[in-house]
């Protein structure tokens, strides 16, 4: 049976184990070994929002492993307009053997994954960003150890990168608070998931609103943008009530004292974080642009059941 990456919780069980991998095949990269797993196949990339990490790893990744890998830009296949998703699923699973997607709306992504032949993995999406999680705990990892009762500490909108984070902080047994303004709180199902989840791994999970109250004693500060894709429409609104969420060296420095600071980018100087925050010795944002490279190669060998 295929298997696909649409959500943190399709990794319940192997997270770390895929952390680990990662680990090992960054160093493997690094040492300048060539992998020659998908050699042969075809990786295509859908996306109908911008992107320069999730395109670039991806792409990279794809042919560091031995495959070729085909960009679809949003303006191309126009999924469930055009043509039905159901459609586009069964022409793809003729020429693909895998699939990234980037969509809108994760009801397509699901539609998508149900239909096609091979493996769907999700680039982010309203509901969420798993890859980028799976990079964010790798970050964690190497710059504090065994994450288990440590602390992360999300300062701003309830968003889809939020989501992943709170499930997959739940699956390793780290505690998350969520800091965001009243009626911008994450969904209210993967809360209540993360925290059932939380009760067989010990992990704490807790939203608030007072981002003075959510970073204390975090080890890792966690920010990201105030208008995600999609959100463009409402933009000056939430400037505005978001702006108490900054995190600047004011806020930062709240946390414990050896905090890192964590950015999914792109950032938005000024707005969600200052550069003060962004640049200082403590901010590990291009450490963790750089692992959604190795983070998604052991996620592809991983689900393609190569590694
Ligand atoms: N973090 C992230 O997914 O970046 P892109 O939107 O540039 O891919
Ligand atoms: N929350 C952001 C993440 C971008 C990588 C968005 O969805 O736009």
């Amino acid at each position: 049976m295929k298997r696909d990456l649409i959500s943190v919780l399709d990794l319940r069980d192997d997270l770390e184990d895929i952390i680990k991998l990662a680990r090992t095949m960054k160093g493997e990269t690094k040492d300048g070994m060539e992998m020659e797993l998908f050699k042969g196949e075809t990786l295509v990339m859908i996306f109908e929002k911008p992107s320069l990490r999730t395109r670039v790893s991806f792409e990279i990744g794809f042919t560091q492993l031995g495959g070729t890998a085909l960009y679809l830009s949003p303006n191309e296949i126009s999924i469930g307009q055009r043509e039905s998703v159901y459609d586009v699923a069964k022409v793809l699973s003729r020429f693909a053997d895998m699939i990234m997607y980037r969509a809108f709306d994760n009801r397509n992504m699901r539609e998508l994954a149900k239909h096609a032949d091979v493996p769907i993995i999700n680039g982010l999406d309203d509901g969420e960003h798993p890859c980028q999680a799976v990079a964010d705990f790798l970050t964690m990892t190497e710059h504090k150890g065994d994450l288990k009762g440590k602390k992360l500490a999300w300062i701003g909108d309830g968003n889809n990168v939020l989501h992943s984070l709170l499930l997959g902080g739940a699956i390793l047994g780290m505690n998350v608070t969520a800091s965001c303004p009243e009626g911008y709180g994450p969904d209210q199902d993967i809360v209540a998931e993360a925290k059932r989840i939380s009760s067989e791994t010990g992990a704490v999970i807790q939203i608030v609103t007072d981002p003075t109250e959510g970073i204390a004693q975090a080890d890792v500060v966690y920010a990201d943008t105030f208008v995600s894709m999609g959100d463009e429409a409402k933009k000056e609104e939430r400037l505005r009530i978001f702006a108490p969420y900054q995190v600047n060296m004011e806020l930062f420095s709240r946390a414990r004292n050896n905090a890192i600071f964590m950015h999914c980018l792109p950032a938005h100087r000024g707005e969600e974080v200052t550069d003060e925050v962004m640049d200082c010795s403590r901010s590990v944002v291009f450490d963790q642009a750089e692992n959604r490279l190795h983070g998604q190669k052991a996620v592809m060998a991983r689900i393609a059941g190569k590694r």
